[in-house]
């Protein structure tokens, strides 16, 4: 009597096993909402609270610039994958081996151990970009080699997987159609035998996708960088394949280039997606929400493109917020991709599951803010020459680039100009010391009303409670650290001698 029973209940639960395995299957064939997330800034989210914003918001896959042992370490045991990457700077030091694989065993092996979900190695930044001064990083596909190889002796190759992220400068410029897409000639050999070496090992392509970006450099018509087909302007390719959208037609023309190196069944992955919100012709908040609002449901749709119809694309966001230490040597939006403020509150409406409802994504918990005050100029125009000097020195270190043409403070006049410069460099010396960054050789006043302007918002800081866990960037230690994030440090010691020194003089 017991084995019919039993039988039924094996049949029940084969039946449900089954339909979970389809549902799983079909879930995993679906395209990935990720998300990147840099830490240029002056005053740092708590790691703990991001990894649990991406919870709140079911973002399953971040892309990290800044991998310091503290940030890789919140993110054990998050079930969220993801990606680290080498900045362009340490890749010549990762031509030896033998440091590769030094890395490897601290950086990733050790992590994964940890059970942070390591999913890629980005090995650099756009390394083969030319819109960064010019330089090329010509060495970084054999950084990748050595990277995926160590990795496949390791045992973790099947696991890991090392990819280079690819600025749509890698094209030949100024194509017409995506079918004329090529890899530009002084890489063309390179990434040829690159995109070989990734294919056998499993690895995507990931290319980097900025629409308003794109659409701006070739003068087309501006509906054509979103994706909700109003665009009148459209291509038609000799195939027939029409594109109504730079989306679309920048992936294509990557998988023409990669077609024409000789492979035909290559993954491609966005790895950079976004909006910017301000220093760019048409960056705006209301933008970036309508441009987002039709991208997300067309991944998880798995439409695919014109070449690829039903193809599922992985898509990076970004990013996750603003970073003020940026370098903006391409523009003043460099600065603004964030879908959230320094603060971590949302921009904007955005819902990251995909399904394009009209909300607000959770904004970070438990942030801690500095006292609601502000420096601004006390109006004394006496000495002009003083004043410009404080100015340029406040906008030296703090951003000022709301204030560029095209930024959301632009219209500012003369005097507010200078208000808004001290009041950014007072918020990010941590309104410091009882007005003391608020002096500007007498010229400027802490008040207690906001004074923002319109769209101009004059910010406070967070209260950066990091730096008392964890100072030092762990990669940085190994591989020498970014500029920005040196500066950083350097400044954060500044801050914490006069607190040493009342330590130290309490103890005598
Ligand atoms: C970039 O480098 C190439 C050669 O390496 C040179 O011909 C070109 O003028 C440079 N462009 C800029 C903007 O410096
Ligand atoms: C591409 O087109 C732009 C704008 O039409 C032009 O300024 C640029 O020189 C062109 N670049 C090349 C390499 O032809
Ligand atoms: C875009 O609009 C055109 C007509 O305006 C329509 O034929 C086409 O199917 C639309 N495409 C998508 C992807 O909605
Ligand atoms: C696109 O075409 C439609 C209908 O012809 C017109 O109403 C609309 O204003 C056009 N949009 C733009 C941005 O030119
Ligand atoms: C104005 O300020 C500058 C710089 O602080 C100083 O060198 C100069 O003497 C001042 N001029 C007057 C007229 O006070
Ligand atoms: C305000 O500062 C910005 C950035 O330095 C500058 O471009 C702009 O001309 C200034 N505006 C005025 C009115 O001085
Ligand atoms: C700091 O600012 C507050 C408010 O403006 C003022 O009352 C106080 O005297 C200032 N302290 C110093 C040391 O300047």
């Amino acid at each position: 009597m017991r084995f019919p029973f039993f039988h039924v209940r094996g049949v029940a639960l084969m039946i449900v096993m089954t339909c979970c395995v389809f549902l799983f299957s079909t879930n995993v064939v679906e395209g990935v909402i990720g998300i990147n997330w840099g830490r240029m800034t002056t005053n740092r989210l708590i790691p703990s609270m991001v990894v649990d914003l991406l919870l709140q918001n079911e973002i399953r896959e971040v892309r990290l610039f800044s991998t310091s042992k503290n940030v890789l370490e919140a993110f054990s045991r998050s079930g969220i994958d993801v990606t680290i990457t080498i900045p362009n700077q340490n890749l010549k030091g990762m031509l030896d081996p033998k440091a590769v694989r030094r890395w490897i065993n601290q950086r990733i092996i050790s992590f994964i151990r940890e059970e942070v979900d390591i999913r890629y190695i980005s090995v650099g930044t756009d390394p083969y970009s030319k819109a960064y001064n010019n330089l090329t990083f010509y060495y970084a596909s054999d950084v990748l080699k050595i990277v995926q190889n160590t990795l496949n002796d390791a045992g973790y190759g099947g696991k890991v997987k090392a990819i280079i992220s690819h600025f749509f400068d890698v094209l030949n410029p100024n194509i017409s159609k995506p079918s004329e897409a090529d890899f530009r000639p002084d890489i063309k050999n390179i990434l040829t035998d690159l995109i070989r070496f990734q294919r056998e090992n499993n690895a995507p392509f990931f290319m980097d996708i900025f629409p308003i970006y794109y659409v701006h450099l070739r003068g087309w018509d501006s509906e054509f960088a979103f994706l909700d087909n109003k665009s009148n302007f459209s291509i038609v390719d000799y195939n027939g394949l029409k594109y109504t959208n730079a989306f679309d037609f920048l992936h294509d023309s990557f998988l023409w280039a990669i077609r024409k190196a000789g492979v035909r069944d290559m993954k491609l992955v966005a790895g950079q997606v976004g909006w910017p919100t301000d220093g760019y012709p048409n960056a705006s908040p209301e933008n970036a929400e309508r441009f987002y609002k039709s991208l997300l449901p067309f991944v998880t749709s798995n439409r695919g493109t014109p070449l690829q119809p039903g193809a599922p694309i992985d898509t990076y966001l970004h990013s996750l917020s603003d970073e003020n230490l940026l370098k903006i040597d391409r523009g003043a939006f460099q600065r603004h991709w964030g879908i959230y403020r320094f603060d971590g509150v949302p921009k904007y409406k955005i819902d990251f599951t995909g399904q394009g409802r009209d909300i607000f994504p959770t904004k970070a918990q438990g942030v801690t803010r500095m006292p609601q005050r502000w420096c601004i100029f006390n109006g004394d125009v006496s000495n002009v020459t003083a004043l410009k000097a404080e100015f340029e020195m406040a906008c030296q270190y703090a951003d000022c680039t709301p204030l560029a043409p095209g930024g959301s403070c632009s219209h500012l006049d003369f005097q507010h100009n200078i208000s808004y410069a001290f009041n950014v460099y007072f918020q990010m010396t941590g309104q410091y010391a009882e007005n003391k960054s608020c002096s500007f050789q007498g010229l400027g006043k802490v008040v207690p009303d906001n004074p923002s302007i319109g769209t101009c918002i004059f910010p406070v800081e967070i209260l950066a409670a990091e730096e008392a866990v964890a100072g030092v960037s762990f990669g940085a230690a190994l591989l020498g650290a970014t500029s920005g994030e040196m500066i950083h440090r350097v400044y954060r010691l500044a801050m914490l001698l006069p607190f040493l020194l009342v330590f130290i003089l309490t103890l005598m």
